[in-house]
């Protein structure tokens, strides 16, 4: 059919396997650090956060890793996710690019998510573990592992950064309704969080806090594990499905992307669906047509164009392995933009060695610009975007404006990663011309920069 929308996969053909960059990659990744020896990690470094299965996927060079069956059958309440041609935005926009969009707010928790934090509660739940600690910015990863840790039993303890816990309050409802606990951080229950509070008692929290708080309670009970919902490598990796069925949808339709564009904010759902088209162009062969992967990070956060690459840590109490990544300093707190899920310090290795070695792209972009996008797209196409993914929107449509002023017809390919049906106050703050761009601070910049840990290279 000339005119379809819709490319929809089967059940039966949603892939078996995730697909792991580390098998393709030319120059290997760097390994992350222990922060004490600077020696690299060996897996029972991990052991205190991880389960083992976790932590063997962490490692992995293996080219694809097998989706247990139990943990594909929870996938398929929402997987494979619909990808759409986005035909009315195209005529809005005059433009003779074909666009298309993998559409991840299906899930349970309205986002992509839920795609990793599934497969880390049951791989915890099969080792014995009882309870699971994690962060969250605007309460996306925070919900889909409450979600997730329900299904296995799991008792979840989520540490909501404290400017997303107040501007999303439905995020902790939801996070409550299935059966987790949300603080907003930093808070008194940590020992960190006290540290932070004493200094600043009003502090608006960081991922980089909360985080922190997260590992520093997992790393004190025996039956607790910690998970994180972006930036490592068995995160990215959990969230390839999306790039996996991607493929196979574009066959479908006939066509194959020119440029592939997504957000990024720890990097996973830009993994997800870029590293598999990635991997087709590494490996060589009829489907490795030359590809541009295209990062959209907020200009309040620019981590991979702004920042630097080098070792650091994953959280502000320096808790974390080191690891080598674009960074704008384990110290830094980002403005409090509403792409809460956008506000991280760093960067995933794996992305960021992806840019070193000039696989991919990135372009910031301002939040009032990406809201005008927001609008225009939930206009065209009826989705109200999460505000994250008004960033890969915006990045899309610039694409789309370029192919028109050159009178080319590429096809540009992004991952609309989530809903934003509870993002609703920052849509009513942008239209009521209320929503500001914010700039983050140069010399808090450069001064959490100049604090970077000193590791040979
Ligand atoms: C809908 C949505 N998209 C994107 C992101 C950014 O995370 P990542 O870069 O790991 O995909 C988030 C994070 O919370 C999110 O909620």
């Amino acid at each position: 059919m000339s005119d379809q929308i819709k490319y929809l996969l089967d059940e039966s053909r949603m892939p078996k396997a995730w697909y792991n960059i580390a098998a393709d990659l030319p120059v290997p990744l760097p390994p992350p650090l222990h922060p004490g020896t600077l020696q690299p990690l060996g897996p029972s470094d991990l052991a205190p956060l991880f389960p083992n299965a976790i932590i063997a996927q962490e490692m992995s060079t293996e080219r694809y890793i097998d989706i247990p069956e139990p943990v594909r059958e929870v996938l398929c309440q929402w997987r494979p996710s619909p990808l759409f041609r986005a035909r009315r935005l195209e005529k809005l926009l005059g433009t003779p690019a074909k666009i298309y969009y993998k559409y991840e707010g299906v899930s349970p928790a309205g986002s992509h998510k839920p795609n990793s934090a599934v497969p880390q509660a049951w791989y915890n739940a099969q080792e014995g573990v009882k309870r699971l600690t994690t962060e969250t910015g605007a309460g996306q990863w925070g919900s889909s592992l409450a979600y997730a840790g329900g299904l296995y039993g799991l008792d979840v303890t989520v540490f909501q950064v404290r400017v997303s816990y107040d501007q999303k309050p439905y995020r902790r409802a939801l996070m409550e309704t299935w059966g987790a606990r949300c603080i907003p951080s930093p808070s008194p229950e940590t020992e960190y969080g006290r540290a932070v509070l004493a200094k600043y008692p009003d502090h608006i929290g960081s991922l980089g806090i909360a985080i922190s708080e997260a590992v520093e309670v997992a790393a004190q009970q025996d039956d607790t594990k910690y998970a994180l919902g972006s930036v490592l490598n068995h995160v990215l990796l959990h969230q390839t499905i999306i790039g996996e069925e991607a493929i196979l949808q574009m066959e479908m339709a006939g066509d194959d992307p020119d440029v592939v564009i997504s957000c990024v904010g720890g990097g996973s759902n830009f993994a997800g669906i870029a590293f598999p088209f990635i991997g087709l162009g590494l490996r060589g062969g009829p489907n490795a047509k030359k590809r541009r992967i295209l990062a959209i990070e907020p200009s309040a956060c620019p981590s991979l164009s702004r920042g630097k690459y080098a070792y650091d840590f994953g959280d502000t109490a320096h808790l974390t392995p080191l690891v080598k990544m674009h960074t704008l300093g384990s110290d830094f707190t980002p403005p409090g933009l509403h792409a809460g899920g956008l506000r991280y310090h760093g960067m995933a290795p794996l992305v960021s060695h992806a840019k070193e070695l000039g696989l991919i792209e990135a372009r910031s972009v301002h939040q009032t610009d990406c809201f005008a996008a927001g609008v225009m797209f939930a206009r065209a196409e009826g989705i109200v975007a999460a505000p994250e993914c008004t960033h890969a929107i915006r990045g899309a449509i610039d694409e789309a404006l370029r192919c028109k002023a050159e009178g080319k017809s590429e096809t540009i390919l992004f991952c609309l990663s989530g809903h934003g049906h509870f993002d609703m106050a920052s849509y009513t703050n942008y239209m009521s011309g209320k929503l500001v761009d914010q700039e983050y601070d140069e010399k808090e910049l450069a001064m959490a920069l100049s604090m970077l840990p000193k590791v040979e290279a």
